[in-house]
């Protein structure tokens, strides 16, 4: 054998070597984990990120979280008289399976979200008003709006069935490289249709009436959305599933979930605010060049960098919320001018002024919930009774028969909108939000692979904006950075998963 022929095999079995490891469904072969990963926010999807990338990179790789305000981000809490409230999200649906899991992982307790009796005002009158009698709503509801209630149950019930699908995905490690791969493998062409069409579309197409959506469909998506029937259908779906029974927080606070994953993944955290992330070539340790991202951030120390193999970012991309400059990059990576609803969260502990909501005297005012109808004046979204997050009973009244209100509302609450809202208060605290998208079908969800090791989550609000879509996100973005510095192509975008794995199991 010449030389030159010689030397071709070997390169070839080389050649075939390195492809075996790359490629081969069944290869265990991995390549030495990442040395630094950093996440850029200490949100749900920051937090569930660090501990999802714990658990796929081992114990080795040094995870630092960075954060600029409080852990916990868009879960947070305000103190009414030494009590403490749920202020950003608060209520998880019971089957938000990642948040039931770190609650349970992370041995914290739950509170039940407890009802009370809820109605629909114009601002005029109450245009729907539950009972306290089961059969009597009932009678109401069909009454006012036929079989659409329950038909409007199912739906969203078959798109919750679907949803449900991608717990098994995530279990068998499989992950997406965009937002619409991840709602395709779940429903199909049906979902990514409801995904590009109004909530208002979706439902007049399958026959439901214009009243019963005005009056029980947009209020309940304008407490969770601040948005009527005009958001996507997916959102809305998500949104109507919080009228079901079974809704829950976490004992203390859901931030508590937060600062425990930070702790469970054993993440380093730092309290900066991230400027600027560059590409750059590094020498490591073993000497060879490698490429690496370089965070530049600010501290109450000054400025600093920092460098990392893979970077998460969990934030939304934006200047007022995050304000990070790409720098450098081809092609550029530019925020994606995502507009973020301002919504502000009041807590009023005082006596409601019913006639606000209705101009019949009443003797009675018993309702716990008012959710507001599109066409009034009223100048906030819904308004409702809520516990203290250590209270696991129904709300209870203070000795002088007063309790504890919170409103959400577009704009902060004037002075004189609070006397209108209240016969007395004695008391109000507010916190401001760029809380969810502002939705705008037919849309396109931000990439979630932004640049070869770096990942974005919160595209995914445009789908649905809730704690359990973080979560989704991060584990999905966890998988993602696995497979993809380990080569395993094949766990990503899978078509059909849904069928694979029922013969599967
Ligand atoms: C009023 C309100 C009510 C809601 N109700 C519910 C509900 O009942 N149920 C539900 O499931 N969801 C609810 N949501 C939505 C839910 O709160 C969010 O979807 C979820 O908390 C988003 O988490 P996240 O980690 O993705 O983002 P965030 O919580 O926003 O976390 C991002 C973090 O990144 C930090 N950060 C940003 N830029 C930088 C930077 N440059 N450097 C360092 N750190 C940075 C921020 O300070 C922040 O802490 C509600 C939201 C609001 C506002
Ligand atoms: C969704 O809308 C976009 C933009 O209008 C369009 O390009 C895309 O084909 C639509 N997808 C589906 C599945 O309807
Ligand atoms: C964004 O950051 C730049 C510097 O990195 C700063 O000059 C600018 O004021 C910041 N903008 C906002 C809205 O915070
Ligand atoms: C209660 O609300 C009604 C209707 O908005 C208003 O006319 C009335 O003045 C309010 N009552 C008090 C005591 O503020």
């Amino acid at each position: 054998m010449s030389r030159a022929v010689g030397e071709r095999v070997s390169s070839l079995l080389v050649l075939w070597l390195l492809l075996g490891s790359w490629v081969c469904p069944g290869s265990t072969e991995l390549r030495a984990p990442p040395d630094k990963i950093a996440i850029i926010g200490a949100g749900i999807g920051g937090t569930s990120a660090a501990y999802y990338l714990r658990q796929k990179f081992g114990k080795d790789v040094k995870i630092d979280v960075y954060e600029r305000g409080e852990v916990g981000g868009r879960l947070a809490t305000l103190t009414v008289q030494g009590q403490e409230y749920e202020a950003g999200g608060s209520v998880i649906h019971p089957l938000n399976l990642h948040m039931k899991r770190f609650v349970k992982d992370l041995g914290l307790s739950t509170v039940q979200s407890s009802g009370g009796l809820v109605g629909v005002s114009n601002g005029e009158a109450l245009v729907f008003e539950e009972s306290s009698w089961l059969i009597i709503n009932i009678i109401k509801l069909i009454w006012q709006y036929g079989f659409q209630p329950l038909r409007l149950h199912m739906w969203v019930e078959d798109i919750f069935d679907k949803f449900m699908r991608i717990y098994r995905y995530q279990s068998h490690d499989y992950a997406f490289s965009s937002v619409e791969n991840l709602l395709h493998s779940l429903g199909g062409d049906d979902f990514l249709g409801i995904f590009n069409q109004t909530l208002l579309e979706t439902l007049q197409k399958a026959g439901f009436s214009g009243k019963f959506l005005d009056e029980m469909v947009a209020p309940i998506n304008r407490v969770n959305y601040g948005q009527g029937t005009d958001l996507n259908g997916f959102v809305g779906a998500v949104s109507l599933a919080c009228t079901d029974s079974g809704l829950w927080a976490v004992e203390g606070g859901n931030k508590l979930v937060c600062s425990g994953l930070l702790q469970a993944s054993k993440s380093n955290l730092i309290s900066g605010s991230v400027m600027s992330i560059e590409e750059k070539t590094r020498t490591k340790q073993t000497g060879n060049p490698t490429k690496m991202y370089e965070i530049v951030y600010r501290s109450g120390s000054g400025t600093h960098s920092d460098f990392y193999d893979i970077i998460i970012v969990a934030t939304p991309l934006n200047q007022k919320m995050s304000n990070i400059t790409f720098l450098n990059f081809d092609p550029p990576i530019e925020e994606f001018h995502q507009y973020y609803q301002h919504i502000v969260t009041t807590l009023i502990k005082g006596k409601l002024n019913s006639t606000a909501f209705t101009s019949r005297a009443l003797d009675k005012f018993d309702l716990h919930t008012v959710l507001i109808t599109g066409n009034s004046d009223l100048f906030i979204n819904s308004i409702g009774i809520v516990s203290s997050v250590k209270d696991n009973n129904d709300p209870q009244p203070s000795t002088d028969g007063t309790y504890v209100w919170k409103t959400f509302s577009q704009k902060t609450l004037t002075k004189e909108q609070i006397l209108k809202l209240f016969l007395s208060h004695e008391y109000a605290v507010k916190q401001q939000w760029l809380a969810y998208p502002r939705y705008k079908p037919p849309e396109k969800s931000p990439p979630i692979i932004l640049h070869d090791r770096l990942y974005y989550l919160n595209g995914i609000e445009r789908a649905a904006s809730a704690m359990e879509m973080s979560a989704i996100a991060a584990h999905n973005a966890a998988l993602l950075a696995y497979h993809r510095w380990n080569g395993h192509t094949h766990m990503i975008d899978q078509e059909d998963l849904y069928e694979k794995l029922k013969t599967e199991l």
